[in-house]
């Protein structure tokens, strides 16, 4: 049986490796494993998550709400937006991308995607039969060209792809450009997704009541510590969000991650503690880095760190496996379109990961 002619002409996505895959090809303890290939919160998440869940875990046998009322007020109180302006996703936000695709995206389509950035906008939207034209971030300047978005568009664009902070690059975009593009462009879908704005004190949800052409995409699997529970949300005016709950998966939030979600919004200590102990983490973590020999790692206000390894004379794939084989997991970049091979990212850990990954690396290079 054939599939789809899209479908068969497509490549797999490639995720960041987990514990558990790392700790049966290499042998080593799961506990032992220090993971900093997929931008998580190192710390977990709030207790009172776990202690929502354990709360909620006989009543499974119930389908959730469909309308998560509640879980909107929370989301619109900690945005500082309207509940109207409110759509969560129940498999992160990578639901929130795919239900815009699905809402706005007719085959011929093309969308723009500054390169390199996050790889699975491009994945979803040509499900869909999009067509992606590349732009690119100046890796010199480490800042976006915003001269190649504007050649990029054509009478086909249907969206832009921004990402503040940008993955991997950890660089943010300035609001004025994005307002500048988003009024020169007013028929044209500006998506900012702010998948680590808490990194970076900056938002742009203000742009939301300015225009209806943008739309913002904000996850709990960074900051909030809720990876595993897959939620994100989506920011913009209420006719976009009317016509995207028209076609989204009704039951895709779970019972566990509506509770979890509700209980981590209420939980400021925890939110305020995981934004300054990532902060230190990456601070850290690039001053370390920077002292050492062929590593040029990038300026980041994220959880994570872009770094050029091409002086060390190692390829990213051949540092990625001497670090595994010890234990760590990076993030091997060969596969982000817009880098080439010499390229690594690394998240923030605990100080003590922290210190111990610098310890191995150094190792690893000398
Ligand atoms: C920039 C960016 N956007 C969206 C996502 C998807 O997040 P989620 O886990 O909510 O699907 C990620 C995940 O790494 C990301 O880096």
């Amino acid at each position: 049986m054939k599939a789809r002619k899209i479908v068969d002409e497509m490549d797999s996505y490639v995720p960041g490796k987990s514990q558990d895959e790392i700790a049966k090809d290499f042998n080593l303890k799961k506990e032992d494993i220090i993971k900093l290939g997929s931008n998580e919160n190192p710390w977990g998440p709030s207790p009172k998550a776990i202690e929502a869940i354990k709360n909620e875990i006989s009543s499974i046998n119930r389908y959730p709400e469909s309308q998560l009322h509640e879980l909107v007020s929370e989301i619109a109180e900690y945005s500082d937006v309207n509940d109207s302006q409110v759509i969560i996703g129940g498999d992160g936000a990578d639901e929130i991308i795919d239900v815009l695709a699905k809402t706005f995206i007719d085959a011929g389509d093309e969308f723009i995607v500054p390169l390199p950035s996050y790889m699975y906008y491009e994945y979803l939207l040509k499900q869909y039969g999009a067509v992606p034209v590349y732009a690119k971030w100046d890796l010199e300047k480490n800042e976006l060209d915003v001269d190649s978005i504007n050649q990029a568009i054509s009478d086909k664009t249907k969206m832009i792809f921004l990402c503040s902070p940008n993955n991997p690059t950890g660089t943010l975009i300035d609001k004025e450009v994005l307002r500048d593009i988003a009024s020169q462009n007013k028929d044209i879908l500006i998506v900012i997704d702010e998948a680590y704005f808490e990194y970076s004190e900056v938002t742009n949800k203000d742009l939301i009541n300015e225009f209806d052409n943008i739309f913002i995409i904000r996850t709990m699997s960074k900051v909030l510590g809720l990876a595993g529970m897959r939620i994100g949300y989506g920011l913009a005016c209420a006719e976009i969000i009317e016509y995207m709950h028209r076609i989204k998966p009704v039951f895709s939030l779970t019972r566990l991650s509506f509770v979890a979600a509700l209980s981590t919004f209420r939980d400021k200590d925890f939110i305020e503690e995981s934004i300054e102990k990532g902060i230190e983490s990456r601070e850290y973590l690039y001053d370390e880095i920077s002292k050492i020999d062929g590593l040029n790692p990038f300026p980041s206000k994220s959880n994570f760190i872009l770094i050029g390894v091409k002086d060390t004379g190692f390829t990213a794939s051949e540092l990625a496996l001497k670090l595994m084989e010890k234990g760590i997991i990076i993030r091997d970049c060969t596969s982000f379109k817009g880098l080439d091979e010499y390229w690594i990212r690394i998240s923030i850990c605990t100080l003590e990961e922290d210190k111990r990954f610098i310890e191995i690396l150094k190792e690893v290079l000398s």
